[in-house]
């Protein structure tokens, strides 16, 4: 009996450490499952919408969704510190503001924006002698020199307007009188802005400035300007109520610095028959830089760029510049990468003028299909 008794107590004793542990993992994996219970709720929940306070009234407030519409809303009482012009978390169905929304800017500016020093010279740049003259008087001397503007007692423009067909050369000329003036490149597009920051194009227009004044001497590059900037017969969906806002702010912007700060605005367009005049008034974009597609001199100067660091066979270059008649600087730089390639394919290394006329004829039939791609798009 004895023996026995003292057989089941040790049973228990040695039991007990196992249950007591999984009594332990059994509370462990509760406790998880609630987590996961708690996080699948959390996941749950509809997303709370991002707006801004427009105007306070008693405990309620006037709010701007994304979309530019403004309603009158309920301030939740947890939330007595909200202002106007402050950020706040709205719930989606009755828009009450359940949070205020700190961020220590908007937005991060830099992250939306082409910021860089670029390295591109005025001698990369064929055919355009009479632009690079004038921007140079226009943005770089200004900015390297403003006290002589002083001493002469002029004003230099603000910002200039490149205009012209695709491929000519705008960008590249915008990236070195940067890099000639040590300037910072700040690039936005246009189109982009409008498009992809719904609601936030004015709020992102001015922080560019702000940026472009910070990083000093700057230039402010924006290219495709007409999708921001075209005349507009009315001004009806929120989507263009959107535009015109953002449009509105960068005038603001252009007659808010000094001709001789040290910020320079560039504007690039392909369609400078749709700019709104406003635009171009003098004291703003006022300097209207025209860059055509190249003349024989210039597709010499452009195809001598292209082909400097290639090895080429004896050939004559006049007949081939002759072929490209109405090539645009991209174009004459795809016809010497194809004639690379035409030379690659036949395991050579040295470039023949066989090469560059089968190269041209492709540029052109590449250039036929995009226009006819086009056509297609638009009936
Ligand atoms: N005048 C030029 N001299 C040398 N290269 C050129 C010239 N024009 C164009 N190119 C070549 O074509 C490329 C595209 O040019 P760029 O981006 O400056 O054109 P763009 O006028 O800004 O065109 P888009 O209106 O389409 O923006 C350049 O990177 C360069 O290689
Ligand atoms: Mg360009």
């Amino acid at each position: 009996m004895d023996g026995n008794s003292s057989k089941e107590t040790n049973m228990a004793f040695s039991y007990s450490p196992i249950i007591s542990e999984l009594e332990e993992e059994n509370r462990l994996l509760k406790e998880t499952v609630n987590q996961l219970k708690n996080e699948i709720d959390r996941f749950r929940t509809p997303p709370l919408m991002v707006c801004e306070v427009r105007d306070i009234v008693d405990q309620n407030a006037v709010i701007k969704v994304p979309n530019g519409n403004q309603f009158f809303v309920c301030v939740s009482d947890s939330c007595t510190d909200v202002v106007a012009g402050d950020s706040v978390l709205v719930e989606q169905k009755n828009l009450n503001i359940i949070r205020k929304f700190s961020r220590s800017r908007s937005f991060n500016v830099e992250q939306f924006v082409i910021l860089e020093k670029p390295t591109i010279t005025f001698s990369q740049i064929g055919g355009l002698g009479k632009q690079i003259q004038e921007i140079k008087e226009v943005v770089e001397l200004p900015l390297k020199k403003p006290l002589l503007f002083k001493k002469v007692g002029i004003q230099p423009p603000k910002g200039l307007l490149l205009y012209g067909p695709p491929g000519t050369g705008k960008t590249l000329l915008a990236k070195a009188v940067a890099n000639s003036s040590d300037s910072t490149f700040i690039e936005v597009v246009g189109s982009e802005l409008v498009q992809k920051f719904i609601g936030e194009g004015a709020k992102l227009v001015k922080e560019i400035f702000e940026l472009a004044r910070e990083k000093g001497p700057s230039i402010v590059f924006i290219d495709e300007l007409d999708a921001l900037a075209a005349k507009r017969i009315e001004v009806g969906t929120s989507g263009e109520r959107e535009v015109q806002r953002t449009f509105m702010q960068l005038l603001a912007e252009i007659d808010g610095f000094a001709p001789l700060g040290n910020v320079k605005i560039i504007g690039c367009t392909n369609r400078r028959d749709i700019l709104d005049p406003a635009i171009l008034r003098p004291g703003r974009l006022d300097r209207l830089i025209s860059v055509d597609l190249p003349n024989r001199d210039g597709l010499r100067e452009i195809f001598k760029i292209h082909t400097k660091d290639m090895s080429l066979e004896k050939m004559n270059t006049e007949k081939l510049i002759e072929q490209m008649t109405d090539f645009s600087g991209a174009e004459v730089r795809a016809t010497c990468t194809e004639a690379g390639y035409f030379a690659i394919r036949e395991d050579r290394t040295r470039v023949k003028e066989s090469d560059f006329l089968k190269a041209i004829v492709k540029v052109k039939e590449d250039e036929a299909n995009e226009t006819d791609d086009f056509s297609h798009m638009f009936g």
